[in-house]
């Protein structure tokens, strides 16, 4: 017998740049030409059936017109495309179209292609390279930065991925304009969610400035695109991996996400989050970290957001509790919620615990006595 020791320690650098501009197609372009992704020259570009004619079509032609190799790939619009069945179905018409490791993945679109095609690029031939073409302000507020890649299960969202970085995230805050008022208003829950958790001023901003917000003004877009950006990616290089400090960007998600599935995806994800965040701070609230009138003050920017936080009539709320158990953050079979401190900052409630846990009987009382 022998024992040999195959050593593989690894340094590695997955550092990469978000540019927030608008009109970034030809930036791309450019990045690409000069060697973002090496002397890659066939590209396969994920996108839905709503961004396809706006954003990813031009895209694949102005990559043609450069002399690349490029071939698009159209998922369904919405939620329910997350799936592996739909991520089979692209690697099975990129391996007819001869795609094989010397190929990088653009994802043109939310945070659908994102998680999707990133998970994919991470799995395909072993890994691919892949780089973000945000059009949605979900995704630039959220799903675009921090390598995490999903697909959902029937069970629950995110339950199968990877930690996988794209070379690099493009947040075009011109795609906006054609976001219709409901995805408007999706895109600000995580916005909102980023105040909440890490930035009273900017917090105190979006109460004075949700209508121009709303109504595509130019400077507010850009400001909130940078916080968020800057919020996100600074827990992230600190806990890639969420091993602790990343949880916090959970904030409101453990009865959103629920809350998501059990609505069968009617809701969409930003609309479920406003509905946690309520969920969250009355148990703050009830857990003694934050006052009442700082509740109902993130209720009410919600609000003013265009997103109710009551739950739907047709949400069966025994089974939205069960839900909960889905939840990444469960440990030994318990619930954890991450919770606020005020605004603006997380309850850290032992040094280096960022989730408390939280009996079932507690989060129940919450969820029934909410409107
Ligand atoms: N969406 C939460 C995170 O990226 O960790």
């Amino acid at each position: 017998m022998s024992i040999i020791n195959l050593e593989l320690k690894k340094v590695v650098d997955d550092s990469y740049d978000i540019e927030i501009g608008r009109h970034l197609e030809d930036t791309m372009i450019q990045d690409i030409k000069s060697g973002l992704v090496g002397k890659i020259r066939r590209f396969a570009v994920i996108t839905d059936s709503i961004v396809n004619d706006l954003y990813a079509e031009p895209i694949c032609e102005k990559l043609r017109q450069e002399g690349y190799t490029v071939s698009s790939f159209v998922i369904p619009e919405g939620e329910k495309s997350k799936t592996r069945e739909v991520k089979a179905c692209i690697e099975d018409a990129m391996l007819e179209a001869g795609f094989r490791r010397d190929c990088c993945v653009i994802n043109v679109g939310g945070g659908v292609v994102s998680d999707l095609g990133g998970f994919l690029a991470g799995t395909y031939g072993r890994g691919v390279p892949f780089l973000n073409y945000s059009t949605t302000l979900l995704s630039a507020a959220d799903a675009s930065v921090g390598g995490k890649t999903a697909v959902d299960t029937k069970l629950a969202t995110n339950l199968i991925g990877l930690f996988n970085q794209p070379k690099k995230v493009y947040i075009d805050l011109a795609t906006w304009e054609t976001l219709d008022k409901r995805q408007l208003s999706s895109g600000m829950a995580e916005t909102i969610k980023h105040a909440c958790l890490g930035d009273f001023e900017m917090f105190e901003y979006l109460e004075s400035h949700m209508e121009d917000i709303l109504s595509g003004d130019a400077a507010s877009c850009e400001y909130i695109a940078e916080k968020n950006c800057s919020i996100k990616y600074k827990v992230v290089m600190k806990d890639e991996r969420e091993s602790g400090l990343r949880e916090i960007l959970n904030l409101g998600h453990t009865v959103g996400r629920a809350i998501e599935t059990v609505s069968d995806y009617r809701l969409l994800h930003g609309e479920a989050l406003a509905i946690g965040m309520a969920a969250e701070v009355r148990l703050a609230t009830k857990f003694g970290t934050m006052t009442q009138d700082e509740a109902d003050r993130v209720i009410a920017l919600y609000e003013k957001a265009g997103l109710s936080t009551a739950i739907p009539s047709y949400i069966d709320r025994e089974e939205l509790v069960k839900k909960l158990y889905t939840d990444k953050k469960v440990r030994d079979g318990h619930l954890r919620f991450v919770l606020q401190k005020g605004i603006g900052a997380i309850d850290e409630h032992v040094p280096g615990e960022y989730a408390r846990p939280v009996a079932e009987e507690d989060a129940r009382e919450i969820i029934m006595e909410m409107p």
